[in-house]
């Protein structure tokens, strides 16, 4: 970890900040409801602890876990559900939130997963938009930064599990 070459992207003020922004756009879209907050592990932890702490609407959390098998960056890599929520989502108001989107194969699958369920809405809230790598295509409703091709860790985001407990998000060089 020492030795790992690495800048702040995203330090934890401005993190903060706009964590705060968009709990204000979400209480403000959710307004006289209770959504179901689905948090993807293990990545999404730390900004959806932050993000439900700032929203002041009540809410349900529940959290997914998925795999997927061979290379991310393969459009035919599969994507497996190895948790599922405890929930039934079935009429509710669902928020999904994610840590990253990067090719947008991760959350098109759950969105999938999800929508079969039949809930009143579905919407995704992702803390970093990397848009250039997309494979396919996915927008998320609520996006906190973007960036473009790099690795982050900190704020929840690993590299080979490292940094995750990183208060501020940084890229990390000469991997
Ligand atoms: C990361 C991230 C997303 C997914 C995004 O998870 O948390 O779930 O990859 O990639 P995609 O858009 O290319 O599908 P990872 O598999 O690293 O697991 P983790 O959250 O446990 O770190």
């Amino acid at each position: 970890m020492e030795e790992m070459k690495k800048e702040v992207l995203f330090g934890r003020d401005l993190i903060a900040k706009r964590v705060e922004e968009l709990a204000a756009q979400i209480s403000r879209d959710y307004r006289g409801r209770e959504p179901v907050v689905v948090g993807v592990m293990k990545g999404a932890f730390i900004f959806m602890a932050d993000l439900i702490r700032r929203l002041d609407i009540p809410c349900v959390v529940d959290f997914v876990r998925l795999r997927s098998y061979g290379s991310s960056s393969v459009s035919s890599g599969r994507i497996e559900l190895t948790k599922d929520v405890e929930t039934d989502v079935a009429g509710r108001d669902v928020l999904i939130v994610e840590d990253i989107v990067d090719t947008g194969l991760t959350l098109t699958y759950l969105v999938e997963v999800m929508r079969a369920r039949k809930p009143a809405s579905l919407k995704v809230c992702a803390f970093i938009d990397k848009r250039l790598r997309r494979e396919v295509p996915f927008e998320a409703d609520y996006v906190g930064f973007t960036m473009d091709d790099g690795f982050v860790i900190g704020y929840g985001l690993d590299f080979n599990e490292q940094g995750r407990f990183l208060p501020d998000v940084f890229i990390v060089r000469d991997l």
